[in-house]
């Protein structure tokens, strides 16, 4: 369980660089930022300037050059590999932008496959997998591969994948970007009814659409390495 009193993410004087000597990158420069439970934000910024990186690093999925992230009061490098992985698969859900279903698995496999891997039996795992394809309208389609699904389709399906674990955090790159407008908006209608009323999970998303960002409580702006919150863009 997180500790609700602490914000549901808080990073501090993050840096972060790729490759070393003369081919050294330093993508982030020492960014700070507190996202609160109960809130969704959204970051932009332009192509290149490191709003994977950071996601990745807040998800644990890389580690920083130095800095701190705190996720629910956790400071993630604390944890070791392992813990880390724990962690991330019961606190974290990712949705990404070309949504990552395995090929192989049928979307109630993919989902169920979420919960299995943080230790929930298999017969809980598949109950809760169907609620949830439900809750996102998919139930006619459990049985179908990623690749007899529409776009926004596996998108839903990678929300629900997404939400299996009830994770606090979400974390969401570019989730609709390669969707057309009225499956875009199906997605974004899903991250917003998921926050309504939460006042334990927050949302994370990057996105380059303003409109989109428009929409969130708060707007972050990656630039020359540092994050800073904007109201005008
Ligand atoms: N593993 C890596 N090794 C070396 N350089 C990397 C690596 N990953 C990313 N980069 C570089 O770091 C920079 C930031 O990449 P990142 O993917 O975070 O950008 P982004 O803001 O998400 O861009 P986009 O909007 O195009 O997705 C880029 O210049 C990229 O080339
Ligand atoms: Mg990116």
């Amino acid at each position: 369980m997180m500790d609700t009193l602490n914000p549901a993410i808080e990073i501090r004087d993050l840096h972060h660089s790729y490759g070393t000597g003369d081919r050294r990158l330093e993508i982030l420069k020492g960014v700070d930022c507190v996202i609160p439970y109960g809130k969704w934000y959204c970051i932009l910024g332009a192509s290149g300037c490191g709003k994977t990186t950071l996601l990745n690093l807040i998800g644990g999925l890389e580690r920083p050059d130095s800095g701190e992230i705190v996720v629910g009061g956790v400071e993630l490098g604390t944890l070791s590999r392992r813990a880390a992985a724990k962690f991330r698969s019961e606190n974290i859900g990712f949705v990404f932008q070309s949504y990552h279903l395995l090929p192989e698995l049928n979307i109630l496999e993919n989902v169920a496959l979420a919960a299995r891997i943080a230790g929930i039996g298999a017969g809980e795992a598949e109950d809760i997998s169907m609620e949830l394809l439900e809750q996102v309208g998919l139930k006619d389609r459990l049985t179908h591969r990623p690749s007899e699904l529409s776009g926004g389709e596996q998108q839903r399906a990678a929300i629900a994948r997404a939400l299996i674990n009830d994770p606090p955090v979400i974390l969401a790159d570019e989730p609709t970007g390669n969707l057309d407008a009225k499956s875009g908006d199906e997605v974004l209608e899903l991250f917003r009814t998921i926050l309504v009323g939460s006042t334990d999970r927050a949302v994370l998303m990057i996105t380059h659409n303003r409109d989109i960002a428009r929409l969130a409580d708060g707007v972050l702006m990656l630039e020359n390495g540092l994050l800073t919150e904007v109201t005008d863009f």
